[in-house]
């Protein structure tokens, strides 16, 4: 935050499956972060459903919110303003939130901004980090895998995407297979740590000479390798017995797959824009073995490498919040028209 005008932002969140809010405070910073996972709902389903995700939200929301005041030490009084998640994310998941977020900020009194989930994760590094501008940003998660050139705030290039699955959804995928719960992601960084992070299985590696991300031949690969091998029974969708080290063997190879093709992207990019910095975000970016394989990357290039801790990776209300607040300053209100976008 730059200006002098001290405030206060309640965020709200609820984009997939966490019901979030947090107070941030414009120099103290964060005040309070809370969050309700709803992992154990979708766990058993291997990903998210949609309609289980909106009942639970609305469920949790009230008290998710209170509870991100309570914590933060205030009442509705001592906020500026309210800032919402609007897109992208599950419709039905959003609307809970945006309807919460206008109800409050009409019984209140409070202007509201309405935020983009992926502008909250591209700036979720400043919330414990002053990160030089101009900065490459990778961000990587369960819906979304994307590069952007990031110049200010609220000003950020697309410039590449993934043109199938995003990263996130590829090791829930796979972890899926293996009969191991959503999400996927640690999972699959524990069996590849035990495999060394090795290459074992051998995937085969994107071939575009571009900034694009492509996961879904790899996950096709590995689906290959296991039917050729006889350890997949397509009729049943199920393993059958397969070798003691197989899920830490494909694992393993998975990673190293990802992590090439990040490091391969990040390079094309940093030899076209002058990035003074790197951030890795989003709930991939929990990822050490993929953040030690960027670090290595950015020194390369002279920059430093930025990434949040965990609970700023994964979905929260503290990146909205943050969003909305340098928003607020520059006076952009929603009406309380405000929808999906
Ligand atoms: O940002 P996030 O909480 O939700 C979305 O916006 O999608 O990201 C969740 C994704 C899941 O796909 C999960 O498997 C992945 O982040 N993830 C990880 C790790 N922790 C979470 N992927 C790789 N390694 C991890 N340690
Ligand atoms: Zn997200």
């Amino acid at each position: 935050m730059t200006s002098d005008q001290v405030i206060r932002i309640l965020g709200i969140e609820t984009s997939c499956d966490e019901t979030a809010a947090s107070v941030y405070h414009s120099t103290a910073g964060v005040e309070s972060s809370v969050l309700h996972s709803q992992i154990p709902l979708h766990a058993a389903y291997g990903g998210v459903v949609p309609e289980l995700a909106s009942r639970s939200h609305i469920e949790k929301i009230n008290v998710v919110v209170q509870e991100a005041l309570a914590v933060a030490g205030c009442t509705s009084a001592d906020i500026s303003g309210i800032a919402v998640t609007t897109h992208p994310g599950l419709p039905g998941s959003l609307l809970v939130g945006i309807g919460f977020a206008k109800a409050i900020a009409y019984a209140w009194g409070l202007p509201i901004v309405g935020v983009n989930h992926l502008e909250g994760h591209i700036f979720s590094v400043f919330l414990e980090h002053q990160v030089p501008f101009p900065y490459l940003c990778l961000t990587a998660s369960g819906g979304h895998t994307a590069l952007y050139y990031v110049t200010d705030f609220g000003c950020y290039e697309l410039i590449g995407e993934t043109l199938d699955d995003a990263a996130g959804e590829a090791f829930d995928k796979i972890a899926k297979v293996f009969g191991a719960p959503y999400p996927g992601g640690p999972i699959i960084e524990a069996q590849a740590q035990r495999a060394g992070f090795a290459d074992v299985r051998g995937y085969p590696r994107l071939k575009r000479q571009d900034v694009s991300f492509s996961f879904s031949g790899l996950k096709t690969a590995i689906m290959y390798d296991l039917i050729r091998n006889g350890w997949y029974d397509q009729a049943h969708k199920k393993l059958t017995a397969v070798p003691e080290t197989l899920f830490q063997d494909v694992a393993s190879s998975l990673l190293v797959a990802v992590g090439d093709q990040f490091v391969d992207r990040v390079n094309r990019a940093l030899s076209s824009y002058p990035a003074r910095a790197l951030a890795f975000v989003g709930g991939v970016a929990c990822n050490q073995y993929l953040r030690d394989r960027l670090a290595r990357s950015a020194q390369q290039h002279s920059i430093p490498l930025f990434w949040p801790s965990p609970k700023y990776c994964t979905d929260n209300g503290a990146m909205i919040a943050y969003v909305g607040a340098y928003r607020h300053r520059r006076g952009e209100r929603a009406g309380l028209d405000l929808d999906l976008e």
